[in-house]
């Protein structure tokens, strides 16, 4: 098994480009569990499911997460080590999809469901294999408690809703995606906090709530610190 590092934290907490960077300093392989739900809610879109209190159709969809060939592609590095990662979904180029509004909105519906959760985690094993690199840092919400519970290095982000909230809109704006598709309305920054709250209370009030610190994992606040910074703290931890 490759040395694994665990992040674990809320919603935009800055885990996937802390995760990304880390590992391209590493050279470990990374894989960010959040987009594997947000494949999963595509396929939920992609295939006119809606009444998800229909125990067919998450059956459904369960077959069709299981069916369905999930590949992360991270590109090389340039200097800084930030990489971009893209998703492919039998082939075809989902990452930008993945990211809107509509998935953000359905999400963790879609993950509360235990039957999608054990779909995605034979995705997330599957995927953890698929190469010859030595070492792995993902990132998620139950990678620590779940997922690889004998990770080496386990990590739990966190940081106040307003800064995540403003790293997402800052992130959104400089994409070119902030605008709702359905509405044609430019999003604020306040529809974003209200949905990052909104979002934090979902993934943690649900009877099975994934986010959940593991007892030895090490807790960050990065309100207050940079990107850098918390990607050379974690650094050193790992290679302390
Ligand atoms: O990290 P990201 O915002 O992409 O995750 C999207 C959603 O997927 C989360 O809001 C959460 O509901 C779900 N998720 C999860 N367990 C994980 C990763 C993500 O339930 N390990």
């Amino acid at each position: 098994r490759k040395f694994t590092v665990a992040i674990d934290g809320p919603a935009a907490s800055g885990k996937s480009t802390v995760a990304s960077m880390l590992a391209s300093r590493l050279g470990f392989m990374y894989l960010d569990s959040g987009s594997i739900y947000r494949c999963a809610t595509l396929l939920a879109i992609q295939n006119n499911m809606k009444d998800f209190e229909e125990a067919k159709t998450v059956e459904k969809l369960v077959e069709k997460i299981l069916g369905t060939k999930i590949d992360m592609v991270t590109e090389k590095g340039d200097g800084e080590g930030l990489r971009r990662t893209r998703v492919f979904m039998d082939g075809v180029d989902v990452s930008s999809e993945l990211r809107g509004n509509e998935i953000n909105k359905l999400v963790s519906l879609v993950a509360k469901f235990g039957e999608v959760r054990d779909a995605v985690f034979v995705k997330q094993r599957e995927l953890s294999k698929g190469s010859e690199v030595g070492g792995l840092v993902m990132d998620g919400r139950d990678i620590g408690t779940r997922v690889f519970p004998d990770a080496e290095v386990k990590i739990f982000m966190e940081a106040k809703a307003t800064c995540r909230a403003l790293r997402r809109y800052n992130e959104m704006t400089t994409k070119g995606m902030d605008v709702d598709k359905t509405t044609n309305k430019q999003i604020t920054f306040d529809q974003i906090l209200d949905e990052i709250i909104r979002r934090d209370h979902q993934d943690q009030t649900r009877k099975h709530s994934p986010l959940k610190k593991a007892s030895d994992a090490i807790p960050i606040d990065t309100s207050d610190m940079s990107i850098q910074q918390v990607v050379t703290t974690i650094e050193q931890i790992v290679k302390s």
